[in-house]
């Protein structure tokens, strides 16, 4: 038998630190948190916009307060640990703590003002980096699975002047004075220049996106049905890639801009030229000649558009005499062959009439494998997705010349 004297609680120690602990905690936390805005910046990608100077600002100053106050709780924590651990054979119980109106007062109050001074420059950032600047270049962006396509809208008087208008077919001097005269241009690319603010336009065709580039500090949903808008002024030029982030389907990892094994930009990118100049070089004039000065072959013409990339196929198909390596839908070598076989089991009039139909309406016949990912490509100006007849036509005509090396 054995007598049991429950032991009695521990007296308090002295838990009032010392102002040496005091000073070195006080500067510890201080360089700590120094510490954290001078070396976790570096992980991040450039710094290419003002709304990036701003972002990246507010993104200092939480991570020094946050960098300030995890020191303080994990070096309480290490002190408490330590110092007021319990002796070797010592089974006392702590000493009864009850509570202490001044530490709680401080403690609520001091989160309480932080959290305050937070939400005020948080919500100051916000409203700087969505203001409407003069003098914004719109861009239009469509999501579809799984590519972006950027839809710009060029004036006629905002034409480059090294473009010879007297060498334009004449129905296009004729469309370009129309009334609105406005050109459209598609590119699976984002062109601006330095110090050129840019509001997206974003659409999806099909179901949520997210478009980020994070160069820029901007990420916006983009929502089926709806409009959504993000806005930018890049302040360096390079490449930039843009990326979707949000979950799309299978091939949401081909929405983002890629490096190919020669260095080429593959998928989304956002190009920012030095200034207007080289933009209108470099971009404007390549793009303008393509849809001002077409070739006459249609099979001709249909090659370069679909090898501008104003539309997203490559994203997903294979055709090696465009370099394509896409494999989400199926393998375009030798379609030509295929088309014109298949009009006799869908009931089309002929090869030409089935490839309409495919890029119309792509779900209505689906080669076994594939699920139903393409988009729809529309007639109407109006609707996402839009192919004009003409483009339609010409890519329709290159296809069916497409009728080597059939596989698939
Ligand atoms: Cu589009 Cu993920």
């Amino acid at each position: 038998m054995s007598s049991s004297h429950p032991p009695s609680p521990r007296s308090t120690p002295n838990m009032t630190p010392s102002l040496a602990l005091i000073i070195v905690g006080v500067v510890v936390m201080i360089a700590g948190g120094l510490g954290f805005t001078l070396f976790i910046p570096m992980i991040l990608p450039p710094q290419a916009s003002t709304q990036a100077q701003q972002v990246d600002q507010l993104f200092t100053f939480l991570l020094f307060f946050g960098g300030v106050i995890f020191i303080l709780v994990e070096g309480v924590i290490l002190v408490s640990v330590i110092r007021f651990r319990a002796q070797p054979g010592d089974l006392a119980d702590g000493p009864p703590v009850s509570g202490n109106t001044t530490l709680e007062l401080v403690w609520t109050a001091i989160p309480a003002v932080l959290v305050t001074v937070l939400a005020i420059l948080s919500y100051t950032v916000w409203i700087n980096t969505r203001a409407i600047p003069a003098n914004e270049m719109s861009v239009g962006a469509t999501a579809a699975r799984f590519a972006w396509t950027f839809n710009y809208e060029v004036g006629q008087e905002t034409l480059p002047t090294t473009l010879n208008f007297g060498d334009l077919k004449p129905e296009i001097q004729a469309d370009l004075t129309d009334e609105d005269g406005v050109v459209h241009f598609n590119n699976p690319k984002l062109y601006t220049w330095v110090g050129q603010p840019v509001v997206m336009e974003m659409q999806s065709q099909d179901v949520n996106h997210a478009f980020w580039i994070p160069a820029m500090r901007v990420k916006q949903d983009v929502l089926p049905g709806r409009t959504t808008e993000i806005r930018f002024t890049p302040t360096m030029a390079g490449n930039y890639r843009i990326v979707c982030a949000e979950l799309c389907g299978s091939g949401h990892g081909a929405m983002a801009g890629e490096v190919g094994r020669d260095g080429e930009l593959l998928g989304a990118w956002l190009i920012v030229f030095e200034n207007e100049e080289d933009y209108l070089a470099n971009f404007f004039d390549p793009a303008a000649a393509t849809v001002l000065v077409p070739p006459d072959d249609p099979a001709l013409l249909g090659r370069q558009i679909l090898a501008s990339g104003a539309y997203p196929c490559a994203t997903c198909h294979t055709l090696d005499d465009l370099g394509w390596t896409g494999n989400i839908g199926p393998n375009m070598n030798g379609i030509g062959d295929r088309a014109a076989a298949r009009a006799q089991t869908t009931g089309d009039a002929d090869g030409a009439a089935y490839l309409e139909h495919s890029l119309r309406h792509p779900g209505d016949y689906l080669v076994p494998g594939f699920g139903n990912l393409m988009p729809q490509f529309n007639p109407d100006p109006g609707q996402p997705n839009y192919m004009p007849q003409s483009d339609l036509d010409a890519i329709v005509a290159y296809l069916l010349t497409q009728t080597a090396n059939p596989s698939n």
